[in-house]
């Protein structure tokens, strides 16, 4: 992530997390129990609304980015590890956790596909995904904008596809999509389910 993007994103983002965000991560990720792996953390903003997970492991692979995390490790309600990975090539055994947690991260992952595969393999037999996520909406005349606007969007914002189906890969990849819950006209999703 470009080093200005990563000073910026906690200030960026703080009217959104007000207007709602920082309740749909609370509403995603209290519940999750288990050993839970977190894709894609960022600074951390996710980490106060752990309540009932046995630990958590967090990958990010941008290393400004996990400094800035530190201090929400700190505070946190229960123990969490963090690595710098990429999603592509998750540095766990296989079937090493019960649980996958992610937000506003599909939309950056250069190979989603291969995050994918990797997310399965690390997973163990029934284990639960819960992402939060901005993906390509249905309706046409907006989703031919998100297509324009991606390439410029994605310069500005270190690799963001505004236009990725992000539930559809997740449905070919074969994980069972149980629950979604559409925000914004659709460009933000909450889904829940088996892998
Ligand atoms: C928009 S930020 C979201 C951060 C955080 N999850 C949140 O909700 O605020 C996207 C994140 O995806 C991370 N990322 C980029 N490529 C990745 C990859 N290949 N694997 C995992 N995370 C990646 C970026 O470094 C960045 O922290």
């Amino acid at each position: 992530m470009g080093r200005l993007f990563t000073s910026i994103y906690d200030v960026a983002m703080t009217p959104f997390e007000k207007a709602g965000f920082q309740k749909v991560r609370k509403n995603l990720l209290s519940p999750v129990k288990g050993n839970v792996l977190e894709i894609g953390f960022g600074t951390g903003a996710n980490f106060p609304f752990y309540r009932d997970a046995a630990y958590v492991e967090a990958i990010e692979p941008n290393a400004e980015m996990i400094e800035q995390a530190a201090a929400k490790i700190k505070k946190a309600s229960v123990p969490i590890q963090t690595y710098q990975a990429k999603a592509e090539q998750l540095p766990f055994p296989d079937q090493s956790f019960d649980a996958i947690t992610g937000t506003l991260v599909f939309c950056t992952i250069p190979d989603p596909i291969k995050a994918l595969e990797e997310i399965k393999r690390v997973s163990k037999p029934d284990a639960t995904f819960h992402f939060f996520e901005h993906v390509k909406v249905d309706q046409q005349t907006a989703a031919k904008a998100q297509e324009l606007l991606t390439p410029a969007w994605k310069a500005v914002c270190d690799g963001c596809h505004l236009d990725r189906p992000t539930i559809q890969l997740f449905e070919e990849a074969g994980f069972k999509v149980e629950k979604v819950k559409r925000y914004g006209g659709g460009m933000f999703v909450v889904f829940e389910g088996k892998i």
